[in-house]
């Protein structure tokens, strides 16, 4: 072959393969079958190529069968310790059961945003035991907890105003920061002091400004606690509010849904108390809890909530039973497992007691975290790798959760692994 025509074929060839993608083989003939890429999904492709060249390419993962933490997965049966269903109920049949009968009483779907005509009294009994539980006077459902924090903070907030978010603040919490339009300010991970001199520069140069202090209570991928009392007394000390996301508190610390603010006693000196009801809860949704007058103005302002559909009156009417067995002594013997479990983890794997159900184990690069999760598979077990944008960069990390619905012998059997996976073997 001539050489110019040799190099005219590869020119083509690599246009082929950049601009349009196999849709189809024949087995028989061998023949393919080409679609040409539009410019956006070539440029994605482009994207999506450099993602799985870092480490950073995101797939979904099919669960055919879920049993409780027992989930069989390409046909294997994998102990599951990646959820968030820390007491076990997600698949508790009194939730089932409520969840049946509110879609049976109901329908399945609220039909429209809660303004227009999607509030039931399955909503508002929802929403009076929700606060009654977290010792607020009111509370506001949203779809999910993300919706809760993107339509909260630009209703509270906004121009002129200064947000000041703890480092590790999750991402809805940042997303909800930069809709409001506020200045941004971020102290490093618990770190009091820089909290405190951001305070200090916020009220000197947005003298008439609104400052709200947001932090997390427990943090969802490191599983530490905030230091509440004393950001508590510093948002008092220099007059600003405090939002305190519970997500990965409610139902692990404090009694029934109170999380670490009512542990601590601190219920009463909080202005918005976010939470989920989608972990610890097992079902799914978000809320704010907080004083009457907060939560009639989310009604008018909250974004998320005025423009989009109702959570499922079903949702709503499985979240009340939720609430009901988490306040239960069913959810104090619950939670004693839980605790029980994390003791017991804690010490197989030879650290300090764990604050929470989330136990991160720090491995550096995105691809080990990647390798070590594959490993874990490997051998029965669901650990997510986590890595950035989720967690910084170089802090990639094993996640494990715990779940009152673990037994001890699966979280020796995940014990053992995690050490073989520390040793290489
Ligand atoms: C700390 C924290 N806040 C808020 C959310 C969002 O809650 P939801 O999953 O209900 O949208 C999450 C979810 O992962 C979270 O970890």
């Amino acid at each position: 072959m001539k050489s110019h025509f040799k190099a005219a074929l590869a020119q083509s060839v690599e246009h082929l393969i950049r601009n349009e993608r196999v849709i189809g083989s024949n087995p028989i003939s061998g023949s393919i079958t080409f679609s040409r890429m539009n410019p956006l999904d070539n440029m994605l492709s482009e994207e999506l190529q450099r993602l799985t060249e870092s480490n950073l390419r995101r797939s979904l993962r099919i669960i055919d069968r879920s049993e409780g933490v027992l989930l069989t997965i390409s046909g294997r049966e994998i102990v599951n310790f990646s959820s968030n269903d820390y007491l076990g109920l997600a698949s508790h049949p009194a939730l089932a059961e409520a969840m049946a009968e509110g879609a049976r009483r109901w329908g399945t779907g609220a039909t429209a945003s809660r303004l227009i005509c999607g509030t039931t009294a399955e909503h508002a009994s929802l929403e009076e035991e929700l606060a009654s539980a977290k010792g607020t006077a009111a509370s506001l459902v949203f779809s999910t907890g993300a919706a809760a924090a993107t339509g909260t903070i630009p209703a509270l907030v906004g121009r002129g105003d200064v947000v000041i978010l703890d480092k590790l603040a999750h991402a809805c919490l940042i997303d909800g920061t930069h809709a409001s339009g506020a200045k941004m300010r971020v102290f490093p991970h618990n770190d009091l002091g820089k909290l405190e001199s951001h305070l200090r520069w916020a009220r000197e140069t947005h003298p008439d400004g609104k400052i709200l202090i947001i932090t997390e209570s427990v943090f969802s991928m490191d599983g530490d606690l905030a230091p509440l009392r004393e950001i508590v007394d510093l948002k008092e000390r220099h007059g600003a509010w405090l939002m305190l996301d519970e997500a990965h508190a409610v139902g692990v610390r404090g009694t029934g849904i109170q999380g670490l603010a009512g542990e601590l006693g601190l219920i009463d000196r909080i202005e918005i108390q976010m939470g989920t009801l989608g972990k610890a809860l097992g079902v799914s949704g978000g809320y704010i809890a907080g004083s009457r007058v907060l939560i009639d103005f989310l009604v008018n302002r909250a974004r998320s909530f005025i423009f989009s559909t109702a959570p499922s009156p079903a949702v709503a009417a499985a979240c009340r039973a939720a609430i009901k067995v988490v306040c239960s002594e069913e959810g104090d013997r619950r939670r004693a497992t839980l605790r029980g479990h994390i003791a017991f983890l804690s010490s197989l794997l030879r650290t300090e007691p764990a604050e929470s159900a989330i136990i991160p184990l720090i491995l550096g690069s995105e691809e080990r975290a990647l390798a070590e999760a594959t490993r874990l598979f490997e051998a029965g077990f669901f650990v997510p790798g986590i890595r950035y944008p989720t967690v910084p960069k170089n802090t990639a990390r094993l996640r494990v959760s715990l779940s009152a619905a673990h037994s001890p012998e699966q979280i020796r059997a995940l014990a053992g692994a995690l050490q073989r996976s520390s040793q290489g073997v």
